[in-house]
């Protein structure tokens, strides 16, 4: 992902974030609105090849990421530091469900997340499913993702694609977010100030 795209992305998020608390501010609109800006209902498969939905993980935070398995950069980065707040967390951990989300469904098939996402972690669950789920999820998550004709990437292209981690709570709603070049102590230190 190039920087300058970062940025875009970045102002993007935050006006749309700056929108929903305009809102919100203005008591015309439901407190709802707020918290219902990112994240939400899904219906994907993960890399085990089981159909599974937001509703399988309830009781639990998640650290949710966006990416995909041919990423030179962003996607390692932030999947290495969700696995390292993971492992600072310790016994807490317990409670958190660290995923990962692909945005390339026709490369990442179940398989190929399967074989990714456990070089990471041995918690970490790895969803993909049809163009339309993809496309519907990354919607609810406000994710950015696009793809780039590339010569130089397997199949002859590149995704780009914002590059967030969200932290949502035990109902599926949204807590906060950070970058995928967060340190492990900031994103460890969050959730371990959760109940
Ligand atoms: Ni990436």
């Amino acid at each position: 992902m190039r920087l300058k795209l970062i940025a875009i992305i970045a102002v993007a998020f935050l006006a749309g974030g700056a929108l929903a608390f305009a809102l919100r501010s203005e008591g015309t609109t439901p407190a709802s609105v707020g918290t219902a800006a990112i994240g939400g209902a899904f219906s994907l498969t993960s890399h085990l090849g089981q159909r599974v939905s937001e509703k399988d993980f309830a009781g639990r935070y998640l650290l949710v990421f966006f990416g995909f398995t041919n990423c030179p950069d962003v996607c390692p980065a932030g999947l290495q530091v969700m696995s390292a707040a993971l492992d600072k967390l310790g016994a807490k951990a317990d409670g958190v469900v660290p995923i990962f989300v692909t945005v390339d469904p026709a490369r990442d098939t179940p398989d190929v997340m399967k074989a990714y996402v456990s070089a990471f972690h041995p918690k970490l669950i790895g969803l993909t499913g049809t163009e339309a789920e993809i496309q519907a999820v990354t919607n609810t998550y406000r994710v950015y993702a696009k793809r780039v004709e590339d010569s130089g990437s397997p199949g002859g292209y590149t995704m780009d694609h914002s590059g967030f981690i969200y932290l949502m709570d035990k109902a599926g709603l949204y807590l906060t977010h950070f970058s995928h070049s967060a340190s492990p102590d900031e994103i460890a230190n969050r959730i371990a100030a959760l109940d």
